[in-house]
């Protein structure tokens, strides 16, 4: 009889904590939900930093090794990436780029680029602007994740701009900017645009 209570009491024990155990994993699987869903509606172009106060290279490590995750057609890889971590080569992009403001108070910035040697032959090479914009997407996203602030800029295919950025970074001819991430601390309240539009989704046909 005593056997048989203690072998229930045992049972019991282990079922109430493998029924937590659960519990546990499900509040862990809702907070991942939201604070996914959280980071993505939070994401914002921020133009304004706190002056020069700039990103370590463990910080700009993370961001490009977010942008290293994203997805690409045939998990081809075709990005490489150039991290801005010294102010003084910050001031000569700003110099060098009036149109950049941003650049002047940045604090790093990410040049996201694609090298042709990695590209799919034929059509299909044009694959690559979507895997480095999945990257620069990601890499903003990281940067939301990380209170800090971030703008993509748009490089690819504005021809001006490709070319300003190949001889400032000095790069090989296989290798095309598409954007340029100017990042830093935020400066002032920054929010975040509500962009739902129902009419722009469309169920099961146009
Ligand atoms: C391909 C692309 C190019 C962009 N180029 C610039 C740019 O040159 N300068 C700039 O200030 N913002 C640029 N942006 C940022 C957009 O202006 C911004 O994403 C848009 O206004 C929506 O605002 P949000 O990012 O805060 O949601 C660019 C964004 C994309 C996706």
């Amino acid at each position: 009889m005593k056997t048989i209570f203690i072998y229930l009491a045992v049972a019991g024990i282990l079922a109430a904590s493998c029924s937590n155990q659960e519990k546990k994993e499900e509040n862990a699987a809702v907070d991942t939900k939201t604070n996914v869903l959280q980071n993505i509606h939070n994401r914002k172009s921020v133009r304004d930093f706190i002056r020069r106060k700039m990103l370590s290279k463990d910080d700009l490590t993370t961001l490009v090794k977010a942008g290293m995750a994203a997805p690409s057609a045939g998990n081809k890889q075709p990005w490489e990436f150039i991290a801005v971590s010294d102010s003084m080569v910050l001031n000569s992009l700003s110099e060098k780029s009036p149109n950049n403001k941003m650049l002047r108070n940045a604090g790093g910035a990410i040049l996201v680029c694609g090298n042709s040697e990695r590209f799919f032959e034929g059509e299909a090479s044009e694959f690559w602007t979507q895997d480095c914009s999945a990257a620069t997407q990601n890499i903003l996203l990281a940067a939301e994740a990380m209170q800090l602030g971030a703008v993509w800029t748009g490089v690819y295919p504005n021809k001006e701009r490709i070319k300003q950025l190949q001889e400032s970074f000095n790069l090989p001819e296989t290798v095309i900017p598409l954007s340029f991430i100017i990042a830093g601390y935020p400066e002032g309240e920054q929010t975040p645009k509500n962009k739902w539009k129902e009419n722009y989704l469309h169920w099961e046909k146009w």
